[in-house]
């Protein structure tokens, strides 16, 4: 063998123990073939995708299932938005965009902000003023975006930059642009990839319906190719003062605490009903309460904070197997017909931290104590 060759085989075996390290590929290095771009396409990536599939214990053990969580808040902006940004951002890079645009509840927004920064653009993001958790607004300012909050909730900003998206000027990077959704499909590639099946059942939180769309598109996909023998009932969970789907119209003005979810005209809408009822799948949806409930127990009970929004589907879960509130569940049939032991999948789409000020619901003050052994363990009660 020649040096040259050596060196170039070292270099490979190094890529591809690199490459299994978890977050060093990207979505776009992972899923190339299943993506719309070619070698004229600039990738702009922060290794995003690659998330955990997580083994939840005690959900597992309360469902009488096999239940997992698909920890997306460990993305590089802490959200799933992270694996269309990529795909869109790239694709606008592809036709030379200056500028992009998006309407958020916050993820969108940070997500978006942050591709624009790697790839040297603009970014201006509407929201609507007062509704946005902290840690989202930050890091939309961080990454260099211009924010202008409007009075009026996402319905009214998607509206505007659909009709600013029109005069040319800005590439609109919302759901409603086709790349988003097809790098958002790849958590469903993953979750195949990685149980070697598709689940029986796919959980997930759903405000303007995109990702919902994406995952059904994800799993068709792959189950048309051959890639999984199997397709998931799809179930998309609401919050109640935001459930237009749920009712089957859409909502004026939606109220919820879970604020990334906080969307009465879902941009998605059929994409969203056609996954439901060709998976014989389901809408439901949870209370402000019972949100707020899910998200202290999951974090207690599995280890995993996730911001509000992200944890509906654990408040679903909850509801039908632990409350007395059951039978107000719509979707609880579905769970009769799975067959036994079956495979759960529930997307956390947010990571905790993004919303601090929602979570401090479960903060009290902290026990006090001198600077001493004998006080501290006096303070936590230990001899
Ligand atoms: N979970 C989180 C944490 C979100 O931020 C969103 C949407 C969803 C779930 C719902 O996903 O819209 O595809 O049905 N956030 C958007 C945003 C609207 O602007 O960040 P969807």
């Amino acid at each position: 063998m020649r040096q040259g060759e050596a060196g170039s085989l070292k270099c490979r075996n190094f890529l591809t123990s690199m490459q299994k390290t978890r977050g060093t590929l990207g979505v776009i290095s992972r899923y190339r073939e299943y993506l719309p771009v070619t070698e004229a396409t600039p990738i702009v990536s922060l290794s995003e995708g690659s998330t955990p599939l997580i083994h939840a214990r005690e959900l597992s053990e309360l469902v009488q299932a096999e239940v997992y969580l698909k920890y997306e808040g460990l993305n590089p902006t802490c959200s799933f938005k992270d694996r269309g940004m990529t795909v869109a951002i790239s694709k606008a890079a592809e036709q030379g965009a200056k500028a992009v645009l998006c309407a958020s509840t916050g993820n969108t927004s940070a997500s978006a902000a942050a591709y624009a920064a790697r790839a040297g653009m603009q970014c201006v993001v509407i929201l609507p003023a007062g509704r946005i958790a902290g840690g989202k607004m930050v890091q939309a300012y961080l990454y260099g975006a211009r924010v202008v909050a409007i009075e009026g909730n996402f319905d009214d900003a998607l509206r505007i930059v659909r009709e600013l998206g029109e005069r040319g000027h800005f590439v609109v990077v919302n759901s409603t642009n086709p790349h988003r959704l097809e790098g958002q499909k790849t958590a469903a590639f993953e979750i195949i990839e990685e149980l070697g099946k598709a689940p029986d059942l796919h959980i997930l939180p759903v405000g303007n319906a995109g990702n919902i769309t994406a995952y059904w598109k994800g799993y068709r996909e792959f189950y048309d190719l051959g890639r999984s023998n199997n397709l998931p009932v799809m179930l998309g969970v609401q919050a109640s003062g935001a459930a237009p789907l749920y009712h089957g119209a859409p909502m004026d003005q939606p109220e919820t605490l879970a604020t990334a979810i906080r969307i009465g005209q879902p941009a998605s809408w059929d994409g969203a009903m056609g996954a439901v009822k060709e998976s014989l799948g389901e809408f439901d949806m949870v209370t402000d309460a019972e949100i707020l409930a899910a998200q202290k127990w999951l974090a207690s009970k599995e280890g995993v904070f996730a911001e509000p929004a992200s944890v509906v589907p654990v408040a679903l879960l909850l509801k039908i197997f632990q409350s007395k509130d059951h039978d107000l569940c719509r979707s609880k049939t579905i769970f009769s017909k799975l067959p036994a032991n079956p495979t759960l999948v529930l997307t956390i789409t947010g990571h905790g931290l993004k919303d601090p000020e929602t979570a401090s619901h479960a903060l009290s003050e902290p026990l006090q104590a001198k600077a001493t052994l004998e006080a501290v363990l006096k303070a936590i009660e230990v001899s």
